[in-house]
């Protein structure tokens, strides 16, 4: 979710407004998703490297995001979709990780939809600590290092009970990875597109998933060994 800074400059108001709106965003993106009968999207919404950017802007998204959940785990309740989160929750400040423990716990039976929160993420990181995690499971004599395969490793990694992306959608004209799912996005289709995040709605979502269904996806295969045999 990208471009919420420009949206901000573009009208001559602080950064913070283009994050607020970029939440606004969120839930018109969430409403249209379902909507379309998606049935679970992932949201990268601060990165492992976000803490980087000034004090002050950190603090303000910390602040948004704890006023999100308080506003959004009655809706996540009342639609049946299910929180989770991936990345480092454990360094976000308590009061956060208080209200994200809350929602997740009201939100933990439903099964149809599941919104990923992806926070304090980063992918290499995440690949570091799975490895880490595997290699523990070896010594330990629960993993057999003869038998060591992508199946066994993605265990280990914090997506292990969640599908893989089949679309991945950035905003504001960048066309780069960011360290997001960087091994579970091996066979996803990109869309990038200009519109920066703020401006990103129900058009724009509707958009992309239709260039999603225009896509071939082989997995390796020729076009002639999809097409059915009749
Ligand atoms: C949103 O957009 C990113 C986060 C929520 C951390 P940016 O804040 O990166 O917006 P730009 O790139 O400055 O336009
Ligand atoms: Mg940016």
């Amino acid at each position: 979710m990208d471009g919420n800074g420009r949206w901000a400059r573009q009208r001559g108001l602080p950064r913070i407004e283009g994050h607020r709106q970029g939440v606004e965003a969120v839930r018109t993106v969430l409403e249209t998703a379902w909507e379309l009968g998606i049935r679970q999207i992932t949201l990268y919404a601060f990165s492992a490297e976000n803490w980087k950017r000034p004090a002050e802007e950190v603090g303000a998204l910390m602040g948004l995001l704890e006023w999100f959940l308080k506003r959004e785990t009655a809706r996540l309740v009342a639609n049946r979709i299910r929180l989770r989160t991936i990345g480092r929750i454990e360094e976000l400040p308590d009061s956060v990780q208080r209200v994200l423990a809350e929602a997740i716990t009201a939100t933990a039976g439903f099964t149809e939809h599941t919104l990923v929160l992806a926070l304090n993420y980063g992918a290499r990181r995440e690949v570091a600590d799975a490895a880490r995690a595997y290699a523990a499971a070896v010594v330990a004599g629960h993993e057999r290092l003869e038998t060591a395969s992508w199946d066994a490793f993605s265990r280990y990694l914090e997506t292990a009970d969640l599908p893989d992306p089949d679309l991945v959608i950035r905003t504001s004209g960048e066309t780069r990875l960011s360290n997001f799912l960087l091994l579970q996005s091996a066979y996803a289709e990109f869309v990038f597109t200009p519109v920066l995040w703020p401006d990103f709605g129900k058009a724009e979502l509707t958009a992309a998933v239709a260039e999603y269904a225009r896509r071939e996806r082989r997995f390796g295969k020729t076009s002639e060994q999809l097409a059915p045999t009749t």
